[in-house]
């Protein structure tokens, strides 16, 4: 959560269009507010407050912001309400450094305190402002600018990486002590970041940043020490060839429609790539044999460890224990021990209650593997051995193709567990193809009389629960709208109460549970609800539910995959319906590293 982005040049030059194209690059990070610094010499200018990147840098003119340093920062509140005083970037007391951060200190307004009670001037609630004065304690009492960040590292607590400047210099500084840092080195220019969507524009050559290193930026080099002891570390660029076309909406209205019409193709890279990927075997000896198997992820990457423990059970008679991450930590990690494996799944690879999860169960010996979409992330680096998700940038807060990715690795692992032939996968890319050129127009004929509530059900069984819980989340996360996600035969048991006249429930039936499902169907249609089954066609889903969302034919399997498409598209349809913008639900953060 947060992004930040810094760049060096020779001389002052025009850095506010740069600064507006790195922050719209990072808004999946935050965007609660955005602010810009440039550094010229002995002056900082300093615009910020709360809104999207586009409005505040129309409203602040960033554009014609010059400098020889520039800092920008995208905000997900913790520290502060969103308001244009907790905005960072931030300067110290008597303005001569600014910094921003992204991450969390953690012991934040114990640190306010003591600065308040040492005539520092603190002027927010925000842990950035911290980061600064930490800073700014040790430059008052003598100390060189690093050793200050080094004395600045020990007293804040937390998981974050800030990037700090200071007038009459020609340098950044950046530090990383837990949150995602990258150095990108240009031919006249560095810059630093949360993530590469802002470096890779600007230059393919890069560093990652390990925990406890300060960098040094230079116009033309970086710096790397270490916070130990500041001792000189070495490190090689490493030249990104990714293409950027993935950060561009490619002709679709929003990245979230864009990335759902890449589910498809993404699949296919995947399942061409398991094929060839010798951790497979690695991974499948150690979760055969285990004691006990643990699938462990947070929202949508836990739904998919839901899917992939019902997979894993049918098709390989292995059973595994899904768990959300957090309650990893009190519920199975004191009993763990070296014989039991654990599966830890995540797009980002920075959950942060992931990787605490990934520590305690390490703590007690136990063998970790990942899943996980960025490659390069904390938990690809934490664990024996990470499976990529190879769906390139994911940028939509709502994770689409990263969830359908996560369910095909699990359906592949589950198969190749059980010596099943991988080849009878391969019908997964078209199959989905299909799915979306089926369900667009039968979303959209019901997504209007859906969208009149503000209150639904979407219900499942087997791996569609995992699927009707996936569902939920989405039509929560974008709609705002409450919808609760539900095993399908729970629903008798309490909250068919909320059942009214027209009272919309969505019903995923997988092929094998199609009399279960009717039951449950019949259960609410007699009430007055309005039952909306996704299936494939059958007649005893014609004939009772008040509406079918027809599938094409597949494997039971296979065919709780495609019933989460349509949910995706109809959280899409509402939400634009509604007038939010899909891509930044209100509150949320791509990236959550904090606990
Ligand atoms: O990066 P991760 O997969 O670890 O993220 C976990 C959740 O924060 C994430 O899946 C979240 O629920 C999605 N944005 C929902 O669409």
């Amino acid at each position: 959560m947060c992004g930040i982005f810094g760049i060096v040049t020779k001389d002052e030059q025009p850095l506010g269009p740069i600064l507006i194209d790195a922050a719209r690059r990072l808004t999946y990070r935050g965007y609660d507010s955005v602010g810009a610094a440039t550094i010229s010499g002995s002056k900082i200018d300093l615009r910020k407050d709360t809104g999207r990147v586009d409005d505040v840098a129309a409203r602040y003119n960033f554009a014609e912001m010059t400098g020889q340093r520039g800092i920008t920062q995208l905000r997900w509140a913790t520290f502060g309400e969103p308001s244009q005083v907790n905005s960072q970037p931030h300067l110290d007391s008597d303005g001569d450094l600014v910094g921003a951060h992204n991450g969390n200190v953690v012991n934040n307004v114990e640190l306010r305190q003591q600065f308040m009670a040492e005539g520092l001037t603190v002027r927010s609630q925000n842990d950035g402002e911290s980061c600064v004065h930490a800073v700014e304690r040790y430059i008052n009492k003598g100390y060189d600018f690093i050793d200050a960040i080094r004395l600045a590292y020990g007293d804040l607590q937390g998981d974050y990486a800030f990037v700090i400047g200071r007038i009459n210099d020609d340098k950044l500084y950046a530090i990383k002590k837990g949150s995602g840092l990258v150095v990108g080195i240009g031919g006249s220019f560095t810059c630093v970041s949360s993530d590469l969507p802002s470096i890779l524009p600007l230059t393919r050559e890069i560093m990652r940043i390990q925990d406890g290193e300060i960098i040094t930026l230079w116009p033309d080099r970086v710096e790397l020490r270490s916070v130990k002891d500041g001792s000189l570390i070495s490190r090689n660029t490493e030249t990104v060839t990714e293409t950027m076309d993935a950060v561009q909406k490619g002709g679709y209205p929003h990245f979230m429609l864009k990335e759902i019409h890449e589910q498809p193709q993404v699949a296919r890279e995947l399942l061409h790539l398991l094929e060839s990927n010798p951790d497979v075997q690695t991974m499948l000896e150690k979760m055969r044999t285990a004691r006990q198997l643990y699938f462990v992820g947070c929202g949508t990457s836990y739904h998919a460890c839901l899917a992939g423990a019902v997979f894993f059970a049918k098709i390989a008679g292995r059973a595994a224990i899904p768990v959300l991450a957090p309650q990893f930590v009190p519920q199975y990690a004191p009993a763990v021990n070296y014989e039991d494996v654990g599966l830890f799944v995540s797009q980002s690879g920075e959950t942060k209650d992931v990787l605490n999860a990934l520590q305690s169960g390490e703590e007690k010996g136990i063998t970790s593997f990942g899943l996980a979409n960025v490659i390069g992330s904390t938990l690809t680096k934490a664990t024996s051995c990470t499976l990529p998700l190879c769906c390139g940038y994911e940028i939509s807060v709502p994770a689409t193709k990263t969830f359908t990715n996560q369910v095909v690795a699990f359906l592949y692992l589950a198969y190749r567990l059980a010596g099943r032939d991988t080849a009878e996968l391969a019908v997964i890319p078209d199959l989905m193809e299909k799915t979306l050129e089926m369900v667009t127009p039968q979303v959209a004929a019901i997504a209007p009389a859906v969208n009149k509530w503000n209150d639904l059900y979407c219900l499942g069984y087997g791996a569609t629960y995992a699927m009707a819980l996936e569902g939920a989340l989405k039509l929560k996360e974008i709609t705002y709208a409450h919808c609760e996600g539900m095993l399908s035969t729970e629903f008798k048991h309490g909250p068919l109460s909320a059942v009214t006249k027209g009272f919309p429930i969505l019903f995923a039936a997988g092929p094998l549970d199609v009399s279960l499902i009717v039951s449950g169907i019949n259960e609410v249609t007699c009430r007055g609800a309005r039952a909306i089954a996704i299936g494939e066609e059958d007649a005893r889903l014609r004939a009772n539910a008040s509406d079918l969302i027809a599938l094409p034919k597949s494997t039971p399997e296979i065919a709780s995959l495609l019933a989460v498409l349509p949910l995706q598209l109809l959280s899409y349809q509402m939400s634009v319906m509604r007038g939010f913008d899909p891509d930044f639900p209100r509150n949320l953060s791509k990236t959550l590293t904090v606990d």
